[in-house]
């Protein structure tokens, strides 16, 4: 019997800590040897040429999410009707997380206001257990309610869920500082990391009145309704709060310098907060939802909407800058698929002529993640490789504490991506492999492009073709952070977090 199930030869492999030329040995799904040279193998596949990446680590995917409505900011009190708004299954979104050389994702397990965890969750697991994806659950709280804090937390974490994630807008989704105050209280006590969505609910509310009062309604006005102040201010506030309770917290999807200023001068205080930003706030800007196309008409700059908005050139340069100084030190897609063309459904839940307001935010970038962070990334100069497998593999498994993901190293599971630096590739819809009929990025042509993928020594991805079989991603538990300490002093002085 060989020594290896499969050997990966040839390539130059990038840990995120410089590149080595060497030969890697896997035996049942992990990785068990890089070596110079290794022959040995039942098979063997050839890297000559490529680099061998860490596969990505996606740790901010909406799919198959039943949630009421779309992520929209819809009139207080008059929530949109039930539905699964990510037409994404788990299937499909593994598909297209191979076909752009991603292996493992955290997506969201939904809560609706006035009910409890575990039945969504339960139904929840069942969904992701069909895909094939390797993946993880952060836990939305959207009602913080006594029974969900105090039971039902604990029993998520039980479970290795060691995520909760808040909105501090959307209807009906948003937190009062109050409840904010609540889980991040809770989120202490039993050992959790908080992800918070940053944008006044109240000032995007006020906006919105007066916008479509003066009717304005198309969805360009959809970057005027959320101005980058409305997110600055809510990443102060959500960083604020999380400091006064000492309970570690992460930003998501930051679209702005102004919030990754704010991020940064906690991280100077010492407040342990991270920054994550999205392909979208690097390659697309607020213009683009101003597009009109024969197909969807005015309509068609709905395609770009999500939140916070695209912004503007000169905000992508600064974006880019606070990757380099690793205030932003993680790259996510907040993959979250709405098709275009459906009536009734995806971004035309409201009808063709909705208004801004009552557009499902949210765009498709699983496959895309990779090829637009490595090409406007790496090809254009702007960040380094190290930087680039840091950012879309090793940072965020290590922040969502997943072991064995994002790294290539003896003991890791072997989750590859075989790159072609110097390939280039016009992005097509065709090319994402999702389930949704449109990509944000049609027609972006970039530098770089995977060639395979590995999921645990399994080839799933070659040449574009995937193979895998349905049901064989496995639920990644999550063990407890060693950076979030539940119990005793807080570092700014008090005794223990009070109950509220
Ligand atoms: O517009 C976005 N980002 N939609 C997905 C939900 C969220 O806010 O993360
Ligand atoms: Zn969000
Ligand atoms: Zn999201």
């Amino acid at each position: 019997m060989a020594e290896y199930d499969l050997a990966v030869r040839g390539g130059v492999v990038a840990t995120g800590f410089g590149t080595t030329r060497c030969d890697i040995g896997i035996k049942g799904g992990r990785i068990v040897a890089l070596a110079e040279r290794i022959t040995d193998a039942e098979s063997i596949l050839d890297a000559g040429g490529l680099l061998v990446l860490p596969g990505g680590v996606d740790t901010h995917c909406h799919i198959e999410e039943p949630a009421r409505g779309g992520y929209t900011s819809a009139q207080e009190g008059a929530p949109p009707p039930e539905v699964t708004v990510q037409e994404e299954s788990f299937v499909s979104a593994s598909t297209s997380a191979f076909a752009g050389g991603t292996t493992s994702v955290v997506c969201f397990v939904p809560q609706w206001k006035g009910e409890g965890l575990l039945p969504r969750l339960a139904d929840y697991e069942q969904r992701a257990a069909r895909g094939m994806l390797d993946y993880s659950f952060h836990q939305i709280i959207a009602d913080p309610f006594p029974g969900v804090l105090e039971e039902e937390v604990p029993q998520i974490v039980a479970k290795g869920i060691r995520s909760l994630k808040v909105f501090l807008t959307y209807e009906p989704l948003h937190l009062s500082d109050e409840q904010y105050l609540r889980v991040l209280i809770a989120a202490r006590r039993h050992g959790c990391l908080v992800t918070v969505h940053c944008e006044n609910y109240a000032a995007i509310n006020w906006r919105t009145e007066a916008l479509l009062k003066a009717g304005l309604t198309a969805p360009k006005y959809h970057a005027w309704s959320r101005p980058p102040v409305v997110e600055r201010e809510a990443t102060h506030r959500a960083i604020a709060l999380a400091e006064l309770v000492d309970q570690p917290i992460q930003v998501f999807h930051v679209s702005c310098a102004e919030a990754a200023e704010e991020i940064a001068r906690a991280q100077h205080r010492g407040v342990k907060v991270w920054g994550e930003t999205c392909p979208q706030y690097l390659a697309l800007t607020a213009e683009d939802m101003d597009r009109s196309s024969p197909e969807h008409g005015g309509f068609a700059g709905a395609a770009f909407m999500c939140s916070p908005s695209p912004r503007s050139r000169e905000e992508q340069a600064k974006v880019w800058e606070m990757i380099r100084r690793g205030t932003l030190d993680v790259v996510s897609s907040d993959h979250c698929g709405f098709s275009m063309g459906k009536p009734g459904a995806g971004k035309q839940a409201s009808g063709r002529d909705a208004a801004f307001r009552d557009i499902p935010n949210g765009i498709p970038g699983l496959a895309a993640r990779l090829p637009i962070l490595f090409s406007e990334g790496v090809s254009k100069g702007r960040i380094g490789l190290d930087e680039f497998v840091r950012l879309t593999a090793s940072n965020p498994a290590r922040l969502m504490g997943l072991p064995g993901k994002g790294a290539i190293a003896v003991g890791a599971d072997a989750d590859l991506a075989l790159w072609d630096p110097a390939k280039k590739v016009v992005l097509t819809n065709a090319l994402m492999q999702h389930a949704i009929d449109y990509t944000p990025y049609e027609g972006l042509e970039v530098t770089g492009w995977p060639v395979a993928t590995l999921r645990r020594g399994a080839v799933v991805m070659r040449d574009g073709v995937v193979q895998a079989e349905p049901g064989t991603g496995r639920f990644l538990p999550r063990p407890p952070y060693a950076y979030i300490r539940p119990h005793g002093v807080l570092a700014n002085g008090f005794d223990a977090a009070p109950p509220l």
